[in-house]
């Protein structure tokens, strides 16, 4: 299992769920975040509003798969995130040690989808 955490443009936030949707990835969760990268907020300022800090205004998905839906899932949130433009996001894998549905006590594997 893995634990994969993007941060992308909002602006792409619609176009990355599009896709997921198109590999049959459903659970998710998006965050409203604030970052910065490698230009330190100041070149992305065209993109989109920049707060205190130079803080850049992100949205963050993270989202929980067995290992057959690691790659589809990297694939589309990079075919809904590209432009080719600095500040496009990033995505991070960790590898995640247990997940547990509340509702009925399931783990692992099961409890994920
Ligand atoms: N090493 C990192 N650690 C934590 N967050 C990061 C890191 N790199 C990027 N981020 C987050 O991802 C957002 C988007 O990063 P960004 O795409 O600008 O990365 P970059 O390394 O500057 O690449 P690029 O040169 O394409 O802009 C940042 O605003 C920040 O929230
Ligand atoms: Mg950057």
């Amino acid at each position: 299992m893995k634990y994969i955490i993007a941060i992308i443009q909002p602006d792409r936030l619609h176009e990355v769920l599009a896709r997921l949707d198109e590999k049959e990835i459903y659970l998710v969760t998006v965050s409203s975040v604030m970052g910065r990268g490698r230009q330190r907020g100041v070149s992305e300022v065209y993109r989109s509003h920049k707060e205190a800090g130079n803080l850049l205004k992100k949205v963050r998905l993270d989202i929980a798969v067995n290992e057959d839906f690691v790659k589809p899932t990297i694939e589309a949130i990079i075919a809904g995130a590209k432009t080719g433009q600095t500040g496009d996001g990033k995505i991070f894998i960790l590898n995640l040690e247990e997940c547990v549905r509340i509702r009925t006590g399931e783990t692992g594997s099961v409890a994920i989808g």
